[in-house]
């Protein structure tokens, strides 16, 4: 990694109003391990194929009774701790979420409840696995114009309840899980520097969950169709997702005056490892410049960039300066990117 300067830093500093800075992480995966010689048990499936095509070995799927706001809570609350910041100072919480508890009220407005945090205003974000980066970006601008003081943004999904588990297809993919950051601004960081945002509504029917809503609401006969489950060409979100996470890697760097080569860890969506290889080669990077984590929790959808951030900044021994690399793609199609000075 090339040193930065500290003209070159204050440079990237003055490009915001009042920078927001990660204070704190946390994250939440269920106790219990699906593996997949259990998958074998369930589809026309081998850990072999499932290996090989994706590179997951196990995810985590919640109980019946724990609730993605139940995630979520669990996961704000160890961001609060490693931050040192308690619940009544958190103004806002946005949580990014394709597997709310309820249509409504907002899974945010329940973990308000669950933590104790009185003073939040409370909203959803929906933007599926790209989910965590829109919040981030919604709470970067509050506290930039200085209307939000700490803004708790959290990515939580309980898949597990929206997969057809009789679907090889999709249900070897994905996992339960929460991730939560804490942001506000903090002196001397340059906080999240940049952010690439991009949506493509007239690709939905690649990767969305077609009932359940008022476009096919809850019938016995949707029902027995399956339409409330996960329904995706495997192949088509692959090129999308490779193409759409390459590009705004490049976009954010160009928007932040960076290169690849400044970037001293790229934290990118864990939906396959195939993906992430194909974007190592075209950002002409190592592949463990990347934190990776698919083996142990699958994809878990908006939580997982969330997840992969917390255990970066557990293990990885970031220093202040450090410039990290968030890049996610989901349905919607959506997809995002935002550097992040540690
Ligand atoms: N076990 C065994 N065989 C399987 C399985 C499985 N779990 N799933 C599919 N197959 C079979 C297919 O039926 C097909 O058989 P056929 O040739 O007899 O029809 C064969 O394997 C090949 O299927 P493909 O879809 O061509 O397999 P591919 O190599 O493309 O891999 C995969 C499939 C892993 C889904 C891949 O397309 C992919 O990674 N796509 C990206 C999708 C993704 O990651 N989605 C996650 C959600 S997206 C997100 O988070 C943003």
């Amino acid at each position: 990694m090339q040193q930065r300067t500290n003209h070159q830093l204050s440079e990237y500093s003055l490009k915001t109003d009042r920078c927001a800075s990660i204070l704190g992480t946390g994250s939440y995966l269920p106790e219990y391990i699906m593996t997949n010689a259990k998958l074998e048990s369930m589809v026309d499936t081998t850990d072999e194929w499932i290996r090989t095509r994706t590179g997951i070995r196990e995810r985590r799927i919640a109980a019946a009774h724990e609730t993605t706001s139940d995630m979520a809570a669990a996961a704000a609350a160890a961001a609060l701790k490693n931050a040192s910041i308690s619940a009544e100072e958190v103004s806002m919480i946005i949580c990014a979420t394709v597997t709310p508890d309820m249509f409504f009220p907002s899974t945010a407005c329940f973990v308000q409840s669950k933590i104790g945090a009185l003073h939040a205003v409370c909203f959803d974000v929906s933007a599926a696995c790209s989910g965590f980066l829109y919040a981030m970006e919604i709470a970067r601008q509050f506290i930039a114009s200085g209307q939000q003081k700490i803004i708790l943004v959290l990515g939580a999904d309980k898949l597990s309840t929206i997969v057809n588990w009789k679907d090889r297809n999709t249900c070897v993919l994905f996992g339960d899980g929460a991730g939560a950051a804490l942001l506000g601004h903090r002196e001397g960081s340059g906080g999240i520097l940049a952010t690439s945002m991009g949506s493509n509504g007239s690709l939905a029917n690649i990767l969305y969950t077609p009932g359940g809503g008022s476009a096919a609401p809850t019938t016995s006969e949707n029902v027995d169709q399956k339409l409330a489950t996960i329904h995706m060409n495997g192949r088509e979100t692959y090129k999308h997702a490779v193409k759409a996470m390459v590009d705004s890697s490049e976009k954010v760097l160009a928007q932040a005056g960076l290169t690849i080569n400044d970037i001293t860890c790229i934290i990118p969506h864990q939906a396959n490892l195939r993906i992430i290889e194909a974007i190592a080669d075209r950002l002409h990077v190592p592949l463990n410049l990347f934190h990776l984590n698919l083996d142990r929790y699958g994809n878990t959808s908006a939580a997982a960039v969330a997840i992969a951030l917390h255990e970066a900044a557990q293990t990885k021994n970031f220093r202040p300066g450090d410039l990290i690399l968030l890049v996610v793609f989901g349905g919607g199609l959506t997809w995002a990117a935002s550097i992040v000075q540690w």
